[in-house]
C-alpha cells in the first residue's frame, strides 16, 4: 500500500520511556508526524527542544492549541482515564498505552466515552502487530495445534537497579504482572481466547520492595486450555518475549523461545514458529517432526502508528480497541485479586 501523501499530526502526552519510543518512530514515519509534546517533566521540555517537536507542561493547552489527527497516551497508568477523556472530548482518536487504566471502574468510564462520541479508542499492546504473533495466530486458525490444551509462557529476566529508582516502581502495581505479564496475557488472549479464571500467588523475596518481583500464574480458558506463565524480573534468564522475539531494537534477539502452546494435534512455539507434529501414526514412541515457520522481523511499534492513521481515517477497526484492553487488564488484576485471597478468581 502506498502512503499517504501528508502525514497526520500526532501529539504525545507524556514523554518519559515509552513516550520518546513513539516519538523516535513518529520522527521518522512515513503516515504520521509529531506535532506537539506536553509532559510537565522539565528533562521533557529540553527532550522536545532537542528533537525540535513544540512542548507544553499541560496536556489540556497542547489540545486546544495545536490541530491534531490522533493522540498517543503514555502518561502513568492512574492518568490515563482522565488524559483519554479529555482527548475523546476534543473529538481526537487515542492510543492510549497499556494498560487502558489502572482499575477496571475507570477502563469502563474511558470506554463509555469512547463509544458515546464514536471516537476511536485503541490500546498499546503492540505485540499484536509484530509479524510473529499474526502468524502464530494463523497458524493456529489453520488448525497446526488442533484443540489448544495446555501453554506454558515465561517471563523471567533481570531489571537493573537503576529501574527502581522512581518511587512507584517499587509499590503496589508498578510490578512485573501489571507492567509485563499483561503482555503475556493480551498476547495468549489474541492468541486463544478468553480467560475464565486465574489462581495465582506472588513474592517479593528478593529485592523486599512492597511491589511483586516473582509470579507463579494458572489461567484457564474458555476454550478449555489450562496456562502456567512464570514472571520475576529479578532472574538472570532469556525466556522472554521481549528478548526472544527481539521486539524493539534495543533488545538483542536470542534464540530461544518463551512461549509453548500445545494442543491435541502438535504443538508450537513462540517466537520461533517451532510446530511440532506426528506424521501417519500418532503416539510417544512415534517420531515427531518439527518445521519453522520464518518470519520478517518488523518494529511493531512502527506498525501500531500505520494502523493509529488507518483507525484515525475510519479505513480499520482497532486490533486492539478499549474494550478488548479491558478485558486483559480485568486478566491482570484478576492475577493480583487471586494472589491476595489466595483462592481462584473468575474473570
Ligand atoms: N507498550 C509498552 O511496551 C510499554 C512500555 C513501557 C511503558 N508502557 C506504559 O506507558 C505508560 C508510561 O510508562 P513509562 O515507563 O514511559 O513511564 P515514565 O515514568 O518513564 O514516563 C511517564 C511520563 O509522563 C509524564 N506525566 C505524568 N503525568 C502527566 C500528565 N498529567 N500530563 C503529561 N505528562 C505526564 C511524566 O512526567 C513522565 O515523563 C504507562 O502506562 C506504562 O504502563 C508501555
Amino acid at each position: 500500500m502506498t502512503s499517504p501523501v501528508t502525514r497526520m499530526p500526532v501529539a504525545v502526552i507524556g514523554a518519559g520511556a515509552i513516550g520518546r519510543m513513539h516519538l523516535e518512530r513518529l520522527l521518522s514515519h512515513p503516515d504520521v508526524a509529531p506535532a506537539a509534546v506536553a509532559d510537565p517533566a522539565p528533562a521533557s521540555r529540553d527532550y522536545a527542544a532537542s528533537i525540535g517537536v513544540p512542548w507544553f507542561a499541560d496536556y489540556r493547552e497542547l489540545l486546544e492549541r495545536t490541530p491534531l489527527g490522533a493522540v498517543i497516551v503514555a502518561t502513568p497508568n492512574h492518568t490515563h482515564a482522565e488524559v483519554g477523556i479529555a482527548c475523546i472530548e476534543r473529538r481526537l482518536p487515542v492510543l492510549m498505552e497499556k494498560p487502558v487504566t489502572d482499575t477496571v471502574a475507570q477502563g469502563r468510564l474511558l470506554c463509555e466515552a469512547a463509544a458515546a462520541a464514536n471516537v476511536p479508542l485503541m490500546v498499546g499492546h503492540q505485540r499484536r502487530h509484530n509479524p510473529i504473533l499474526r502468524s502464530a495466530r494463523a497458524l493456529l486458525a489453520d488448525g497446526v495445534v488442533g484443540r489448544p490444551v495446555s501453554v506454558t509462557a515465561m517471563a523471567t529476566w533481570l531489571k537493573p537497579d537503576s529501574y527502581f529508582e522512581p518511587a512507584w516502581r517499587r509499590q503496589a502495581g508498578g510490578g512485573p504482572v501489571l507492567i509485563n505479564l499483561i503482555h503475556d496475557i493480551d498476547l495468549l488472549r489474541f492468541l486463544i481466547g478468553e480467560v475464565e479464571s486465574v489462581q495465582a500467588m506472588t513474592s517479593n523475596a528478593v529485592r523486599g520492595y512492597e511491589v511483586e518481583d516473582t509470579a507463579a500464574v494458572l489461567m484457564r480458558f474458555a476454550c478449555g486450555a489450562l496456562a502456567t506463565l512464570s514472571v520475576s524480573d529479578t532472574t538472570v534468564a532469556p525466556w522472554n518475549w521481549d528478548l526472544a522475539a527481539g521486539e524493539a531494537a534495543h533488545y538483542a534477539q536470542l534464540d530461544v523461545n518463551s512461549h509453548y502452546i500445545s494442543g491435541t494435534e502438535g504443538s508450537l512455539t513462540l517466537p520461533r514458529l517451532d510446530v511440532w507434529r506426528y506424521g501417519k501414526e500418532r503416539g510417544w514412541h512415534e517420531p515427531l517432526t518439527h518445521s519453522r515457520t520464518p518470519v520478517h522481523r518488523a518494529d511493531p511499534y512502527v506498525e501500531q502508528m500505520r494502523h493509529l492513521r488507518a483507525v484515525a481515517e475510519g479505513r480499520e477497526t482497532p486490533v486492539c480497541s478499549g474494550p478488548d484492553g479491558l478485558r486483559t487488564l480485568e486478566a491482570a488484576l484478576a492475577v493480583q485479586e487471586a494472589a491476595r485471597s489466595q483462592r481462584p478468581v473468575s474473570v
